[in-house]
């Protein structure tokens, strides 16, 4: 048994989709999450920049002694993995290997379609995965830069004109090709899972990236269980007030746990 927390980042409060798996299928086990809501988004920025502010995260993290990192952003996933991987001595666990291997058993026709910041398409991470995974596997990618914004400014009803025109404009031709499994691949996406489900149609399996995260960690995460009381600590780089504001709409239930502010450096 390990007691000690799990730590989880995002850069905003996406990462939230996958606390809130966490808590459902882990519920003793004590949980410290970060999001750097000062320098949200990462997916616009390079390189460089992203593994800088990963390390920072990480570094803060580890300062409650916790047993394992899940990386419950897609952009960070996809740039820094594996090469974070090993420079620490705790497993830290992305989202790109675990929704790529759902997206594979998902898959009827192999068509998966992957949509996600400019950042985490750049990279290629999902295609690589899938392709290791799934050969003959037709890939079809999207880079979806305003979904972000939209989702942190609450424009998340199905019926708002400004996110449906985004979605369509996104997603045609990823709909044309006939793909039958998408991969959100970023944790922000399932808050838009709604629009996204009424564009593509019932025939389309939307896979959650911070779901199938969280079920890995269950499974396969290779981290020994607490027995803790599933208490829960979360921390933001700025704007606690609109953290307390909206972060229940991404936990899919109340905010429990306490809200402190954490300054990063720009
Ligand atoms: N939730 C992050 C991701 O999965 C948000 C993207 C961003 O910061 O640009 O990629």
């Amino acid at each position: 048994m390990d007691t000690r927390p799990i730590g989880v980042f995002d850069s905003g409060l996406g990462g939230l989709t996958a606390v809130s798996e966490i808590m459902r299928l882990l519920p003793g086990e004590e949980i410290v999450y970060f999001g750097d809501t000062a320098r949200v988004p990462y997916g616009t920025r390079s390189k460089d920049t992203i593994m800088r502010y990963v390390r920072e995260d990480i570094d803060f993290l580890k300062t409650f002694n916790i047993k394992a990192v899940i990386m419950a952003c897609g952009t960070a996933s996809s740039v820094s993995l594996p090469q974070i991987g090993e420079e620490y001595d705790i497993p830290i666990i992305g989202v790109v290997k675990p929704a790529s291997l759902a997206a594979t058993s998902a898959t009827r026709n192999g068509k998966i379609g992957i949509i996600g910041t400019p950042a985490t398409i750049k990279s290629r991470s999902y295609e690589r995965e899938i392709l290791t995974l799934s050969p003959r596997a037709e890939l079809h990618t999207a880079a979806c830069p305003l979904f972000v914004p939209l989702v942190e400014n609450g424009r998340t009803d199905p019926d708002d004109v400004v996110l449906f025109t985004m979605v369509e404009e996104y997603l045609t031709p990823i709909k044309n090709a006939g793909v039958d499994t998408l991969i959100m691949g970023c944790t922000h996406y399932p808050i838009i899972e709604r629009a996204i489900a009424a564009f593509l149609g019932d025939s389309v399996t939307l896979i959650n990236p911070g779901l199938e995260a969280a079920k890995y960690l269950t499974a396969d995460g290779g981290i020994e269980r607490g027995s803790g009381d599933g208490s829960y600590r979360f921390f933001v780089s700025d704007d606690r007030d609109g953290f307390l504001e909206n972060a229940s709409k991404f936990l899919g239930g109340k905010l429990c746990g306490t809200v402190m502010l954490k300054e990063m450096e720009k």
